[in-house]
């Protein structure tokens, strides 16, 4: 089996629970991770590698972006975190110089690399990373509603008694407030919702209350915790198990996305298929007349913000 070696950029709690989850679940060969607080990154790698005997070898370092060389991929955490009350895209800016910064001496040590953006906001920030990275289209990627299809799929299941795996459906569109849950798509063994019971399985205002969990999950997370890590990092584990071992898996990342849906120019999440070039494709999805006009909306104010930033 080849090597597989990441960069962790941010050792913050979102940045440890990727690496934690990784590490236990035996993604890599070597880890690197590195955080502008280099004492902090040192002290949670050594809180991590004293676990190493009970997992498979891998070797973890805390570096800087040199020692990332040869990086299969970066895994880009690092920056401002939403407060409580505070949306995604107020972030923008803030997080955009941080990225001007980073992105460029990354792709110097890594230019094999996929770039896996985590940050938020994370469609912005995906857009961002493209332009200021040069990489190719697939090869930049944001974990964009991975996290929030897990969300739905594990709220429906909930609901339905039903393992989440076996409970088929997608949150598209912006990371965010104007996410859109592909009602018309959910099918558990290919049933459509509508008739997979004798009567109406899910009432729309069921419905609506799950969504709204869905939207609002981070939200009240973070008023509770002041910040979400363990589903993030379970959901970057599998983007990242997608690239290296090359599954050609159907994910919601967040690309780069033009002319497709009214569309044009800029990162939000379709279900594309992923493996180890990066994005390999996006999926071609029909949708139903209210959830095409939801998606061009999550565009249009993705689009409002790239035209307010200052690359
Ligand atoms: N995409 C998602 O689904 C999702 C889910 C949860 C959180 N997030 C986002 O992930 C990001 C991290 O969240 P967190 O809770 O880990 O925050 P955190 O504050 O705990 O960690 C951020 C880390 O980034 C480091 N950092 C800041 N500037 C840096 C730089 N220039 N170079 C290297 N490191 C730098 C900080 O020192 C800190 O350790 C936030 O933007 C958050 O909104 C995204």
């Amino acid at each position: 089996m080849s090597l597989r070696k990441a960069m962790i950029v941010g050792a913050g709690q979102v940045g440890m629970a990727c690496a934690y989850s990784m590490l236990i679940q035996g993604t890599l060969n070597e880890m690197v991770i590195t955080d502008i607080n280099q004492s902090k990154a040192i002290g949670e790698v050594m809180d991590l590698v004293h676990g190493i005997p009970f997992v498979q070898p891998t070797k973890v370092q805390a570096g800087t972006f040199a020692d990332g060389v040869g990086a299969d991929i970066v895994i880009i955490t690092a920056g401002a975190k939403q407060q409580p009350g505070e949306s995604r895209l107020a972030l923008v800016q803030r997080n955009v110089e941080i990225f001007k910064a980073m992105i460029p001496e990354i792709v110097r040590y890594c230019p094999d690399a996929v770039l896996l953006i985590v940050s938020n906001p994370v469609d912005i920030m995906t857009y961002v990373s493209l332009k200021l990275s040069g990489l190719p289209l697939g090869r930049v990627m944001g974990s964009g509603t991975v996290l929030d299809t897990a969300r739905f799929r594990y709220l429906l299941a909930d609901e339905l008694q039903l393992d989440s795996r076996s409970v088929h459906a997608y949150i598209i569109g912006e990371h965010g407030d104007s996410e859109v849950p592909v009602w018309s798509k959910v099918n558990v063994a290919g049933t459509p919702l509508s008739e997979l019971g004798d009567g109406e399985v899910l009432p729309l205002v069921k419905q609506q209350q799950i969504f709204d969990r869905v939207k609002n999950a981070a939200y009240e997370i973070i008023q509770r915790k002041g910040a979400t890590c363990y589903a993030i990092g379970l959901a970057t584990t599998q983007i990242v198990e997608a690239i290296l071992r090359n599954q050609n898996r159907v994910l919601t990342v967040s690309s780069w996305v033009y002319d497709r849906h009214g569309l044009v120019d800029l990162c939000l999440s379709l279900p594309s298929v992923v493996n180890r070039q990066g994005v390999e494709r996006v999926l071609d999805l029909s949708l139903d007349p209210i959830e095409l006009v939801q998606l061009q909306n999550s565009g249009k104010i993705l689009r409002q913000i790239l035209d307010q930033i200052a690359l």
